[in-house]
C-alpha cells in the first residue's frame, strides 16, 4: 500500500515537491529550478494567445491568467509555476490610473507626490481582485503537485513607480521624498504595504503554496538608507506572509550589500542576482535558503557554456541549507525557450540525488 499514491491526500506529494522541500530546507529529490518571467515575451504561445490584448486586461481576465501561468510549466517542466500578474496590478485594482506600455512597463496618470495623494489610494479586498481568486484556485487545482508562487512588489520598488510616473533609472523623485518628506514617505509605504500584504493574502488563501517579493530596485539604496527607510515596510508585508504558513522569497537586483537586511527582513529564502557569487550569497543570507543565480544573458551562449556554469552554481549551491535554481533577474524577452528547456533539464540531471 506504501507504493501507492495516496490520492485521498494530494497535499503531499506537494509539500514533498522539489521546490516546497528546498524551500523549507529539507533535502529534495533534485535542485528545483523555475525562471524569474517565465512566462511572457520568450513564448510563441504567450504572444499568440495576447494578440490584440492588453497587459494588464490579461492580468484581469482568469482564463488568461491561467493559460499563461501554466505554458511555462508544461514546456520545461519547471519546480514551480509563478501566478501571472504584474507588481502594479492591484494598485489598478484600486483604482490608481496606470497603465502598463508595451516595451516601456508601468506608466502611472498622476504620480504620487503629497500626503492627499496617498490617501486617495483605496486600501485592497478580496472584492477589488475575483479574478486572482478564480485564477489561483484553477490553478491550484490544475497543477496537482506543482507549487504556485504567488508574488507581490515590495514597498520600494511600488513606491518608485507611483512617484515617479513611470520605469526610472536614478529613482531620484522617490528618494527625494524619502530624504526630504518623512511624513508622505512613510504614509506611502505603509499604504503599499498593506496592499501588498493583502494582495498576497489573496492569494494563499486561494491556494498558493508560497510567496515572493519583489523589491527590484532595493538595490538603488545603501544599506543604512534601505534599513532606516524601506526595511520596516518590508518586514511587514513578510511578517504578515509569515502568519500564512507559507515559504517567503525575497528578491532584488544590484542588492549584494543587502542581502542579510534581506533576510533579517523576514526571508525564509533570498534571492540573489548573477553580481554576486553564489558562496558570498549564501554567506550573506544568515542562514536562509538561496534562490538563483545564473546570468539571464547566460541563454545566448552556446548550451555548454550555459550549463558549465549553470553546474558551478549548482555546486556552490549545496553548502546552503537549500538552494532553488533561478536565473539572476527575469526572463529576456528574446531568450530561446529550446535554451531554457535544455537547462531545466540539465538542472534536474545534475542535482538528481
Ligand atoms: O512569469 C512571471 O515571472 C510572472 C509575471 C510577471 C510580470 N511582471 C509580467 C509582465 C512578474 C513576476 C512581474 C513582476 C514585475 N513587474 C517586476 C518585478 C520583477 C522584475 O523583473 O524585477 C517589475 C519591476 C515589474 C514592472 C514591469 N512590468 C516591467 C519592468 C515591465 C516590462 C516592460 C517591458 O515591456 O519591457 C512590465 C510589463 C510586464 N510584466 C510584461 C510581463 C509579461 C511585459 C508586458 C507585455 O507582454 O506586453
Amino acid at each position: 500500500a506504501a507504493t501507492q499514491p495516496n490520492l485521498a491526500e494530494p497535499h503531499d506529494a506537494l509539500a514533498d515537491s522539489p521546490f516546497l522541500r528546498a524551500a523549507r530546507g529539507l533535502e529534495p529529490a533534485h535542485t528545483p529550478v523555475w525562471f524569474m518571467r517565465q512566462a511572457g515575451r520568450s513564448l510563441p504561445e504567450y504572444r499568440a494567445l495576447r494578440e490584440g490584448i492588453g497587459m494588464l486586461e490579461s492580468c484581469m481576465r482568469a482564463d488568461l491568467v491561467t493559460e499563461i501561468t501554466l505554458q511555462p510549466v508544461r514546456r520545461y517542466g519547471v519546480d514551480a509555476a509563478i501566478f501571472f500578474s504584474d507588481i502594479v496590478l492591484p494598485l489598478k485594482a484600486v483604482g490608481v490610473d496606470l497603465d502598463i506600455v508595451a516595451g516601456v512597463g508601468p506608466v502611472v496618470a498622476r504620480p504620487v507626490r503629497t500626503l492627499a495623494d496617498v490617501e486617495a489610494i483605496e486600501d485592497l479586498t478580496p472584492d477589488h481582485v475575483p479574478f486572482i481568486t478564480q485564477a489561483v484556485r484553477e490553478l491550484v487545482s490544475e497543477l496537482g503537485a506543482t507549487p504556485l508562487i504567488g508574488f507581490a512588489g515590495a514597498p520600494f520598488t511600488v513606491a518608485s513607480y507611483l512617484v515617479e510616473g513611470g520605469p526610472s533609472k536614478e529613482h531620484a523623485k522617490t528618494k527625494a521624498m524619502m530624504f526630504g518628506a518623512p511624513d508622505v514617505w512613510d504614509a506611502l509605504m505603509r499604504k503599499i504595504a498593506g496592499i501588498a500584504a493583502a494582495y498576497l493574502e489573496v492569494q494563499v488563501a486561494a491556494g498558493a503554496s508560497a510567496v515572493q517579493l519583489f523589491d527590484s530596485w532595493a538595490g538603488a539604496l545603501s544599506p543604512a538608507d534601505y534599513e532606516k527607510y524601506v526595511m520596516p515596510h518590508s518586514a511587514g508585508v513578510l511578517a504578515r506572509a509569515g502568519e500564512l504558513g507559507v515559504p517567503r522569497i525575497h528578491f532584488g537586483v544590484g542588492t549584494g550589500e543587502l542581502l542579510g537586511h534581506m533576510a533579517r527582513a523576514g526571508a525564509d529564502v533570498v534571492g540573489v542576482d548573477w553580481r554576486v557569487p553564489l558562496s558570498d550569497g549564501i554567506a550573506r543570507a544568515e542562514g536562509r535558503v538561496v534562490q538563483g543565480n545564473l546570468d539571464p544573458t547566460l541563454v545566448f551562449a552556446p548550451t555548454e557554456v550555459m550549463t558549465a556554469r549553470a553546474a558551478e552554481i549548482l555546486d556552490a549551491g549545496r553548502a546552503a541549507p537549500g538552494h532553488i535554481f533561478n536565473l539572476g533577474h527575469g526572463v529576456i524577452p528574446s531568450t530561446d525557450p529550446d535554451q531554457l528547456h535544455r537547462l531545466t533539464d540539465f538542472v534536474h540531471e545534475h542535482s538528481a540525488r
